[in-house]
């Protein structure tokens, strides 16, 4: 397949018409299109269309059980997606759209099966991103979009990683520069009684515990040794890992550099340590040293995770030594993307 990149910027996309046609177009036919969200690439394809929802499990590698989000322009496609909007969905909208929250609602007969792995409740998020907006509004259909990564791999926060990965798989990439969050929308499921995170993000728990004090987290998503199942299909499969073995380290931060720089000196030549800006210059034997940001920016940590954990596949890192965040705020969410990159190794305790 032949894969066109198209550039649009989130400052003049109103006048870029003749490319959001080919855009819109290419979606009404059941094309695949990826397209910038505020969070991350996103492979978007009309959500309505079983075909074209099997297209993206086809360029993605993506298990079948593994449901999708649908993303809408305005709150009026939302009533016929959805069997209800509960009174705290009513009010999470309200206050976080548009913007990085996905909720899970009962879906309608209206939206296929094959965009909800089978299950009889369906994700939706309202993105903030302009160009996925005016996308959305000018396509007036709720389009499927997981993030534009072979499964498996980090998320996509710029252009490079989406053709790193689906180049000549989808009809169209649009280059909207870099994701300024960095990591996937918070997933919130409000279908259960108490309402349940089932991916964090940077909507924290903190966040949505000042609309409803019930809401709660599932703790699978933080806790690299429980084995329960968790409640989001999503989060049971491996996930951000990079080609080389990773592994986090938690506790006293001075303790954690101790612990990191004995371990280095086992692995000359293939390592590299994912630190902070506090700390960057503390690794003294390191081959590569790469800078998450400082932790008064915790955002800014989120932020760049996925872009260094490709750099470490770049240079084909073999051990990746990964300092830890304390389990809250968007720390919490960070935490939940570095265990899952690291496969569960983690050194706790320091
Ligand atoms: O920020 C984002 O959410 C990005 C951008 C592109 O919007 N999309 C994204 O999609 O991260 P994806 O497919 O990579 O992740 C969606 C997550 C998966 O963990 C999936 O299992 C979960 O949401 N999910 C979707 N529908 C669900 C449902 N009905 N019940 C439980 N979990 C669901
Ligand atoms: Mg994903």
């Amino acid at each position: 397949m032949k894969t066109n990149i198209i550039k649009l910027s989130e400052k003049e996309t109103s006048k870029d018409d003749k490319n959001l046609e080919k855009i819109t177009n290419t979606l009404k036919i059941g094309g695949l299109v990826v397209f910038p969200t505020e969070t991350v690439y996103g492979l978007g394809a009309n959500g309505l269309d079983k075909n074209a929802c099997e297209g993206i499990f086809k360029a993605k590698g993506r298990p079948n059980d593994n449901p999708l989000i649908l993303h809408i322009a305005h709150i009026s496609q939302l009533d016929e997606l959805v069997k209800e909007v509960p009174k705290i969905a009513q009010k999470c909208i309200k206050k976080f759209w548009p913007g990085p929250l996905t909720i899970i609602f009962k879906k309608s007969d209206l939206v296929p099966k094959e965009v909800t792995g089978g299950l009889e409740t369906v994700a939706i998020r309202m993105p903030s991103n302009k160009i996925a907006h005016k996308i959305l509004a000018d396509v007036i259909l709720p389009i499927a979009a997981p993030s534009a990564n072979i499964s498996g791999r980090p998320s996509p926060t710029k252009t490079e990683h989406v053709i790193e990965d689906l180049m000549g798989k989808v009809d169209i990439i649009v280059d909207g520069g870099h994701t300024v969050v960095g990591i996937e929308s918070t997933v919130l499921d409000v279908t259960s009684d108490p309402p349940m995170i089932l991916r964090p993000g940077k909507i924290t728990l903190e966040d949505l515990q000042k609309v409803d004090k019930n809401i709660s987290i599932d703790h699978t998503t933080i806790d690299a040794k429980d084995k329960t199942v968790p409640k989001s299909p999503g989060q049971k499969y491996k996930h951000y890992a990079p080609k080389g073995m990773a592994t986090c380290f938690v506790g006293d931060l001075n303790n954690v550099v101790a612990e990191i720089n004995k371990r280095l000196e086992s692995c000359k030549g293939k390592s590299a340590v994912l630190a902070t800006s506090e700390t960057k210059d503390n690794y003294i034997g390191a081959d590569l040293v790469l800078d998450l940001g400082s932790r008064e920016n915790l955002e800014e940590v989120a932020n760049s995770l996925f872009d260094l954990l490709r750099i470490c596949d770049e240079k084909k890192v073999e051990y990746i030594f990964a300092e830890g965040f304390e389990l809250k705020g968007i720390g919490l969410s960070i935490m939940n993307r570095l265990l899952k990159a690291c496969a569960g190794r983690i050194v706790i305790g320091l």
